[in-house]
């Protein structure tokens, strides 16, 4: 049985390293890799699928760099010819971005059975692209595979009891990706060395929302807030091209260490050794949690509530206040997990042996 993957964006890499990998448990899936190109940069890319064994994409697109309208129409396109030759039963498309919805539309319009992985969150926050996106995507899936009990609330309130959609909670597989590489990355120094930063003195961060990055004021609020968290921890960040991209048009400064984007193994070694994660990224929420560290998150929403209600994260917008104020709040806080609120890293599993069973 055909399943065709359709690809674009970093955080889809790492999540298809884990479910690919439970694809090829079941030699009745032949799995098809459409990869549309909208990351492109070797280290937004190439890293994660050479580092990660993700299987090479059948079919690079190398559509990126475009307004949403002209990327989305053209993955549309260029989608639908490739389903039209290679007829799969099922069309597979992860979380929020461009690509899956592209991909999700070009598929259910040629009838072919949408499966939605990352399905029912919300912000809540219409103006974000990622919120169109993943609304638009799970209305029209045949099946949604939830990560959370929080995403199928949010289906059920938007009346899906009523449409005819298979809804599964199966856990998060983010969860599955980072306990089977935790194993197999080594504590290795050579990057906290090279980056002259000292194992649990250093705050990580990242951001590269449309909120957070097209607005000259917010993205200077936000930089005058790391000034003041440089000042006591080092701020690290893995910078974004979107990011790197704004700052330099603006002409702005920046007086905290930055490294370019970097591949799963070395954000996993620089989590583990950060004192705190600040982020506007809705996988690093997440993955502070797997490896035990508070976060405090730059939007003025997040879709893993559940990360808010436990305690382990803080929402501050780009207010400066907030963030210094979240920043004591966790700065000498132990860290105590609990039972895990994202499954039980069988995610993919759970997922491969439901489209194994047509
Ligand atoms: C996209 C997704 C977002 C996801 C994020 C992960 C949408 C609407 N947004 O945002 O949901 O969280 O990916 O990173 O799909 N660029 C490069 N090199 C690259 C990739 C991008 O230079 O390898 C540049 C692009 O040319 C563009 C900018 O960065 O100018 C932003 O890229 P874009 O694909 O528009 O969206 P992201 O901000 O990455």
């Amino acid at each position: 049985m055909k399943v065709v993957t359709i690809l674009g964006a970093r955080p889809q890499f790492v999540k298809a390293a884990a479910v690919s990998r439970a694809f090829n448990e079941y030699p009745n899936i032949k799995e098809v890799i459409v990869h549309t190109g909208q990351h492109f940069d070797a280290n937004m890319s190439e890293v994660f699928f050479t580092e990660m064994g993700i299987p090479k994409p059948d079919y690079n697109l190398q559509i990126n760099s475009l307004g949403h309208g002209a990327m989305t129409g053209r993955m549309l396109e260029e989608i639908e010819k490739i389903l039209i030759d290679e007829k799969p039963k099922y069309v597979v498309v992860y979380g929020d971005t461009n690509s899956t919805i592209a991909g999700a539309l070009a598929a259910k319009k040629l009838h072919i059975s949408l499966v939605h992985i990352e399905a029912g969150l919300r912000s809540f926050n219409m103006e974000m692209p990622e919120e169109i996106n993943r609304i638009l995507t799970d209305r029209i899936s045949d099946i949604l595979f939830c990560p959370t009990e929080t995403a199928i609330n949010n289906l059920e309130a938007e009346g899906y009891a009523n449409i005819d959609t298979e809804i599964v909670q199966c856990g998060d597989v983010m969860e599955d990706v980072a306990l089977h590489y935790n194993k197999l990355v080594g504590n290795d120094d050579v990057l906290l060395n090279a980056l002259k930063i000292e194992s649990g003195k250093f705050v990580l961060c990242t951001m590269h929302r449309q909120e957070n990055t097209d607005d000259p004021a917010t993205l200077k609020r936000i930089l005058t807030s790391l000034h003041a968290i440089n000042e006591i921890y080092p701020v690290v960040m893995p910078i974004h091209p979107r990011t790197a991209k704004k700052i330099a048009d603006l002409g702005l400064e920046i007086h905290f260490k930055t490294v370019e984007p970097l591949g799963y193994f070395d954000m996993i070694r620089l989590i583990r050794n950060s004192k705190i994660v600040l982020t506007d990224s809705g996988g690093l929420q997440k993955e502070a949690y797997f490896f035990e560290k508070f976060c405090i998150t730059l939007r003025e929403q997040t879709e893993w509530v559940e990360l808010v209600n436990n305690g382990f994260n803080k929402i501050v917008g780009s207010n400066q206040d907030a963030l210094m104020e979240a920043f004591d709040h966790f700065k000498n806080k132990s860290f105590e997990k609990g039972t895990s609120l994202y499954g039980d890293g069988k995610a993919s599993s759970v997922i491969a042996k439901r489209i194994s069973q047509e």
